[in-house]
């Protein structure tokens, strides 16, 4: 245990504080998380503290990327918990504030990002990456970061929150971190909570399903006859749907010619179990 960080609920307390710590030269690194933290989070509270002097870590179960008839209100929440571990990272500081404090009354301004946040879940969750894009961008303005970091295992929110970066002029490097697996490669994730006894050994199956696609595309298999293996791969392995199992250009997330890859390609899966919507990728 090093110590325990302090939290702060409104953006006035968080700006003293950052206001403080750049009067005295220090780099600030951002940390966005919804809370239930895992070693996947951590990995990233690592980094920053890597790659700056304080590192914020932000907890918020962000409404407003929730469709009404998804888990808001069984998302797992423990704020105690995560303070303990962010506390042992040595984070300086958790942003938590409530829902009451990030959108004021009235509050009328969305941030939407066209093209990257189309596809994917950008299909299957209406309104998500306008919700993720509105609270990062506060969360951004709010802390004013050096860096701020973010998983792969959201790859497309990645790609999404690099975008509005640049097209609003944010003053923030975001850096991007590799994606943490259990043992059998499952990512990890805050939902994994919700899987059954019976339903974990199926979600394992998921990275491996990709890094067979990855190796298949890698050996000249062709786009279109690697996206339907793929999905067919995930159905016979238990999953009730599938969103999405596409190969894309990693940067522009644009659909890729049919064939075999002419260049740089990551793998992406969307795909429901039980009452668990599971998300991966891996690079080509
Ligand atoms: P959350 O799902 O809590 O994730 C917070 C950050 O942790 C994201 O950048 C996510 O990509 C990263 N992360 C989650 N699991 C990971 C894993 N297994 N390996 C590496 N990184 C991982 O993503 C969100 O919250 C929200 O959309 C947020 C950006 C905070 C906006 O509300």
């Amino acid at each position: 245990m090093r110590h325990t960080s302090a939290i702060v609920r409104s953006v006035a307390e968080l700006r003293a504080q950052v206001a403080a710590w750049r009067g005295a030269n220090q780099r600030i690194a951002l940390v966005p998380t919804m809370g239930a933290l895992h070693e996947g989070h951590l990995s990233l509270v690592r980094l920053g503290r890597e790659r700056a002097d304080r590192v914020v870590t932000s907890l918020f179960v962000n409404p407003t990327q929730f469709a009404p008839n998804e888990d808001f209100d069984a998302y797992p929440r423990n704020e105690a918990g995560d303070a303990a571990l962010l506390g042992a990272e040595g984070c300086d500081l958790i942003f938590a504030p409530s829902v009451e404090a990030m959108y004021a009354p009235g509050h009328a301004t969305t941030v939407t990002v066209a093209g990257v946040s189309e596809p994917m879940d950008g299909a299957a969750r209406p309104h998500h990456f306008a919700g993720v894009a509105t609270v990062v961008t506060k969360l951004l303005i709010q802390c004013l970061p050096d860096v701020a970091i973010f998983g792969e295992k959201d790859f497309q929110q990645l790609q999404v929150i690099r975008r509005l970066t640049l097209d609003l002029d944010l003053p923030v490097e975001i850096l991007g971190a590799p994606i943490r697996r259990d043992a059998d490669g499952l990512a990890l994730s805050s939902r994994n909570a919700y899987l059954t006894a019976a339903e974990r050994p199926i979600a394992g199956r998921l990275n491996v399903i990709l890094a067979e696609a990855a190796a298949a595309l890698r050996g000249g298999a062709a786009v279109a006859q690697v996206e339907a293996q793929g999905m067919a791969a995930v159905k016979a392995a238990g999953f009730q749907s599938v969103d999405y199992f596409d190969v894309r250009d990693p940067d522009t997330l644009a659909a890729l010619p049919r064939g075999p890859l002419t260049g740089p390609a990551r793998v992406f899966v969307a795909a429901r179990l039980g009452r668990t919507r599971l998300i991966d990728n891996m690079a080509a």
